[in-house]
């Protein structure tokens, strides 16, 4: 069987330090806003090159947090994409304010700069795009739209840790970037954990407050907060594996870069698109094609695990339905969404699996080509 991502590797590797940190944070008896914490949140902001980083309980509440340090709530409108993980709109829900979804980019899966023009209202307070898959959106442009009719650029980098647009580390472009620890993330915890960064100190200040049930002080509540921390031992396994974050997106990229060169020669296979100026990080390696159930099913009976990410837009999702979207509404999200595939990509994937993995989509395509 080859997995689409195998932690246990990992964790083999870093064994020694990993589990030498745990039992520091269990020897010293401090759990909850400890020094792994604090010490967890300076590496991040280094490394990023922002000046504060507030470590959450997840990536879904960093967009909610985001959202609410940003003052947006009812009668606000916030564009985004409906090719993603629900988190990205949940977050609009929770603060009771609209999502309005613009279409994507069919060769990048990302908010489509073009879409977003048309539905900006006086009401829209924000736009949220999605490094989907680890490829970053298309900023530059994104950026010039908020710029232009004064919005907040929310970024979930949720998937795109370390990824880069036009040198700029994702999550430092907008006025916030919201980055998840979920374990199978490029920079995973052993358990849930997020982060909200951000240039702004008056933003930063709102964030800390609102996760700790709305007080800077101790036992003074200002407004209804949340309780969501990062623990010191999840801060304290991130902070073992962050110096190797790089090295690990490099060898995702070196895996990316085999399967492209060796698939984009099949006619009924699309593979990703590298945006001229964007590093992405390979979060996810997905290729596109018509006979995507079959192919999936055909690389299943061989041992070969993949995946879809998303097999239903958010625009068509039961919570969403009071927002009145139709299915032909959002084409091209809709369109991805039959016709994507994710395969396997970790670090330590093995140069002989992934040549199984490629000839076995090859086979499979001449098979469905005979047909
Ligand atoms: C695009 C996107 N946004 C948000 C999230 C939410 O992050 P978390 O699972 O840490 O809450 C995820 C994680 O699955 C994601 O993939």
């Amino acid at each position: 069987m080859i997995p689409m991502l195998d932690l246990a590797l990992q964790y083999g590797a870093l064994k020694a330090d990993l589990d030498r940190a745990i039992a520091g944070v269990l020897e010293s008896g401090q759990f909850i806003n400890g020094p792994n914490v604090r010490a967890f949140e300076t590496e991040v902001a280094a490394y990023l090159g922002v000046t504060h980083a507030v470590a959450l309980n997840s990536g879904t509440d960093a967009l909610h947090l985001a959202l609410r340090a940003l003052g947006i709530g009812p009668g606000d409108e916030v564009i985004t994409t409906p090719f993603t993980f629900v988190a990205t709109t949940e977050a609009i829900g929770l603060v009771g304010a609209t999502a309005v979804f613009a279409d994507i980019d069919p060769r990048t899966y990302a908010l489509d700069p073009l879409e977003i023009e048309r539905l900006i209202t006086p009401r829209t307070k924000a736009l949220i795009p999605v490094h989907l898959y680890g490829a970053p959106a298309d900023m530059e442009r994104i950026l010039a739209i908020a710029r232009q009719h004064g919005i907040a650029v929310v970024e979930d980098c949720a998937q795109s840790i370390g990824a880069r647009a036009g040198g700029h580390q994702t999550g430092t472009l907008g006025e916030i970037g919201c980055f998840s620890f979920f374990p199978s993330k490029n920079l995973g915890a052993y358990g849930d954990g997020g982060m909200l960064v951000t240039n702004s100190e008056r933003i930063a200040a709102r964030a800390r407050a609102l996760r700790t049930h709305g007080g800077a002080v101790k036992y003074r509540h200002e407004e209804l907060g949340v309780n969501s921390r990062l623990d010191e031992i999840q801060a304290a396994i991130l902070r073992v594996k962050l110096p190797h974050l790089e090295t690990w997106n490099l060898q995702r990229r070196a895996i990316a870069q085999r399967y492209s060169d060796q698939l984009r020669d099949l006619p009924a296979v699309q593979v990703p698109y590298d945006r001229p100026g964007s590093l992405p990080v390979y979060h996810q390696y997905t290729i596109r094609t018509e006979q995507r159930d079959s192919l999936q099913r055909m690389l299943s009976d061989v041992g070969i695990q993949t995946m879809v990410y998303y097999p239903t837009p958010l625009h068509l999702q039961p919570v969403n339905a009071h927002l009145n979207y139709r299915p032909g509404s959002l084409p091209q999200a809709e369109r991805a969404a039959a016709e994507v595939l994710s395969l396997p990509i970790f670090p330590e994937l093995g140069v002989r699996d992934q040549e199984r993995v490629i000839a076995a989509i090859a086979m499979a395509c001449q098979a469905t080509a005979d047909v």
